[in-house]
């Protein structure tokens, strides 16, 4: 089959078994069809990547992270292929695609860098006969379920510190958006990567497929994106086998403007913060508390900049807003923006559907506690806007929600920027920076918002085990 990124039809590396149709959202049309691996298929990759284990686990840090390095180069020679599957599989606007490449290979150069920094500790005993020491070591092979909505760095973010800590990784990426996880292995291979260290499993039928990891004890690890619902049945299910665990979930991010802040440059990143992907990002604000002293300029600000926006087709070099990704993800835009504006919010910006899967940028001001856009996350392009008078008060309204992924504070006083980053309950706080994501940056939440990190040198931390070594000396 021939598609706007070339022919697709070697895709499939498994003839003869089932397969599932994966559609690009911008056309509608079947882009591919992928195997669609069973319980059966499913037992074999976990064989495969045990028995991976059993070599992978004593390569050196310094052979595992030359292939990570030479993985890395791949990714960057392969980004014109990568981004093209990323935007014709979920909608990403081309431009931001490449984004999302570069993002994505620079978790495979920074772990490739990471491998060889894993260093034991020596400690002193009370006794002179005893010498102690830790050693760190992988936790096993690793099954990781990965989103939609990045298909190729929500995958590198887990995979390569897995591979650098000495893991073997099988990824289930999302239905709607496996092609990129078929090509990032395909080029895991292509450098050499040793059969059944990473492994693409792609399946219509998670919950068929996810069990068998489950029950399986040598599966050591499970970690998973996506959102807080799904999040807490694998942790249930992962109990089974009591694996390590790391989740990264969903978000509800407060954007919290203040009266000093520079209003040009915080509506310019409302814009990137609120409407890249669509508004399809767990890190996506979804609350904007504007002080009411400067509600009409940051409002004519940001209407200008949101009313500019490009919608249309993804593969096109100038678009800035692709479609949702599928009905069911558009369906909750539509009855966001209709229960806030049945409440009392008014419409500034957009605020209707486009034909296929696309909505308009939207701005909705006058947003209240009690609209179901002040409690759910969106995932698309409407940007909530909240006046406020004093800053305990919007410290209390942005930290009253079970979420605490991202939150976003705009001020030009340090004070100011002391007390929010230390009171406000969430893992990531971008102060006067709506776009903080880097691979050497810690990325996770607090309360419903998951478990654990990724990314810098605390994402490898979720691949390792610490033993302890205590050597007796003969007493002289
Ligand atoms: C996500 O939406 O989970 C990832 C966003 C990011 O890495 O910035």
């Amino acid at each position: 089959m021939t598609t706007s990124f070339g022919l697709l039809t070697d895709l499939n590396e498994h003839p003869g078994l089932p397969t599932f149709g994966v559609t690009n959202p911008a056309t509608g049309k079947e882009l591919v069809r992928l195997t669609d691996h069973d319980a059966q298929s499913a037992a074999r990759f976990a064989d495969s990547s045990f028995k991976a284990f059993q070599s992978w686990r004593h390569t050196t840090a310094f052979a595992r992270s030359q292939l990570l390095r030479r993985w890395f180069e791949r990714m960057l020679a392969g980004i014109d292929e990568l981004a093209q599957a990323i935007s014709a599989e979920m909608g990403k606007p081309i431009q931001e695609a490449r984004g999302e490449v570069m993002y994505a290979a620079g978790f495979a150069e920074w772990y490739a860098e990471e491998a060889k920094r894993l260093n034991g500790e020596t400690f002193a005993s009370q006794h002179r006969h005893k010498r102690l020491h830790t050693l760190r070591q992988p936790v096993g092979p690793v099954y990781a379920v990965t989103p939609w909505n990045f298909p190729a760095a929500m995958i590198t973010r887990k995979v390569a510190p897995a591979l650098a800590a000495g893991c073997t990784v099988i990824v289930k990426p999302a239905e709607q958006s496996p092609v990129t996880a078929v090509l990032l292995e395909r080029y895991w291979r292509e450098v050499g990567g040793p059969e059944g260290t990473f492994q693409v499993i792609t399946s219509n039928r998670p919950a068929q497929v996810s069990a068998v990891f489950f029950a399986d004890s040598r599966i050591r690890k499970l970690t998973f994106t996506g959102s807080t619902e799904v999040g807490v049945h694998l942790y249930q299910q992962s109990a089974k086998t009591l694996k390590r665990v790391s989740l990264e979930l969903g978000g509800h991010a407060p954007f919290i403007v203040f009266a000093d802040a520079d209003i040009q440059r915080a509506a310019e990143e409302i814009v990137q913060c609120k409407f890249r992907n669509a508004g399809q990002t767990c890190v996506c604000t979804n609350r904007i508390y504007v002080h009411r002293s400067i509600m009409a300029p940051l409002l004519d600000a940001l209407s200008t900049k949101v009313v500019a926006l490009k919608l249309g087709d993804p593969a096109l070099a100038d678009t800035q807003i692709g479609p949702l990704v599928d009905r069911h993800g558009l369906n909750k835009v539509v009855e966001h923006v209709e229960d806030a504006v049945s409440k009392g919010a008014s419409i500034v910006v957009g605020g209707q559907r486009q034909s296929g899967l696309y909505f308009q940028p939207t701005i909705l001001r006058d947003v209240a506690p009690g609209m179901r856009i002040m409690e759910e996350e969106t995932f698309g392009p409407v940007a909530p806007i909240i006046p406020f008078d004093d800053e305990d008060e919007v410290i209390a309204a942005a930290n009253d929600t079970p979420f605490g992924l991202a939150a976003y504070v705009w001020t030009r006083d340090l004070e100011t920027v002391h007390r929010l980053s230390e009171q406000l309950d969430y893992g990531i706080i971008g102060i006067n920076d709506g776009t903080p994501s880097t691979p050497q940056a810690p990325f996770g939440g607090m309360k419903a918002s998951g478990i654990g990190r990724e990314g810098g040198h605390w994402g490898i931390e979720e691949y390792l085990d610490t033993k302890f070594v205590s050597v007796g000396l003969a007493q002289r």
